[in-house]
């Protein structure tokens, strides 16, 4: 039986990797006195390529590691498996807040609807049901989606010559040709830098973190499970490959240093 959920349990977060650091960094700006505990799929990923079902089973075993470790809500810090999977997760976990990253196109149509749009996301979420409805009722006519195949997984490597070569491939032939930029998904903020390096100084980038954070303490607020006894949160992080490499990454890209 499901235990019940209290204010004073964790916030589980996840990502196929340590891009859901993007997220946690907006998280933790908003809601402080919280304790996380952050899985990164590394053994897992990308995810991607993966078909709908090995999604929903990956996120399903997270959400037992994560609900064992007795966290009051979910935060999945990927748009990929959001994307795919959030709608059968939701139905499964009545008892428990869902939030979900998903791609900032919403905040083109808000705040820069004329403008020349590039839209970064993996294939999994590009090609997703629930991707298509978003773009649909935003769309500003302007755009272009790009499945970047490949590149969570480069950027999960770490590996700055390669990071540059892919963008320089793939991205290269926007150039001058675009002014908003989508990161769709959440290890793109990490290459920022690198993406307008490539495109030109002239781009606007739309991350949907932010909104995640005030979303997610809203919600906290209106199920009362919002923390009180904790001055500083701590943070948690598990990796299923097991790689300290990986964890010395995580905690670096916490502080910011990308
Ligand atoms: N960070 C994930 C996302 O936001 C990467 C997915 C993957 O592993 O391909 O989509």
């Amino acid at each position: 039986m499901q235990k019940e959920i209290a204010k004073e349990g964790s916030i589980g977060i996840f990502d196929s990797g340590i891009g859901g650091v993007t997220v946690l960094r907006e998280i933790i700006k908003i809601l402080p006195n919280e304790n996380y505990i952050y899985y990164s799929d590394s053994k897992n990923n990308p995810y991607g390529d993966k078909t709908k079902q090995e999604i929903i089973n990956r996120c399903e075993e997270i959400f037992s590691f994560l609900l064992e470790k007795n966290c009051k809500t979910i935060v999945i810090a990927c748009n990929t498996a959001s994307a795919i999977a959030v709608n059968t997760l939701r139905e499964r976990h009545k008892d428990i807040p869902i939030i979900a990253i998903e791609p900032a196109y919403k905040m083109v149509y808000d705040y820069a609807y004329d403008k020349e749009t590039l839209v970064m996301a993996t294939k999994g979420t590009i090609e997703s049901e629930r991707f298509n409805l978003l773009y649909n009722k935003y769309n500003n006519h302007k755009t272009k989606l790009l499945e970047c195949v490949g590149l969570a997984d480069v950027i999960e490597e770490g590996n700055e010559e390669k990071i540059k070569k892919y963008l320089e491939k793939n991205i290269g032939k926007y150039k001058g040709k675009v002014e908003n930029v989508v990161l769709g998904c959440t290890h793109y903020p990490l290459i920022q830098k690198d993406i307008g390096q490539v495109l030109g100084n002239n781009i606007t980038f739309f991350n949907g973190a932010n909104r995640l954070a005030v979303h997610l303490k809203d919600v906290l607020i209106e199920n009362n499970l919002i923390n009180e006894n904790v001055e500083k949160g701590k943070i948690d992080f598990f990796d299923s490959s097991e790689n300290e490499e990986k964890e010395k990454r995580f905690y670096k890209f916490l502080k910011g240093e990308f």
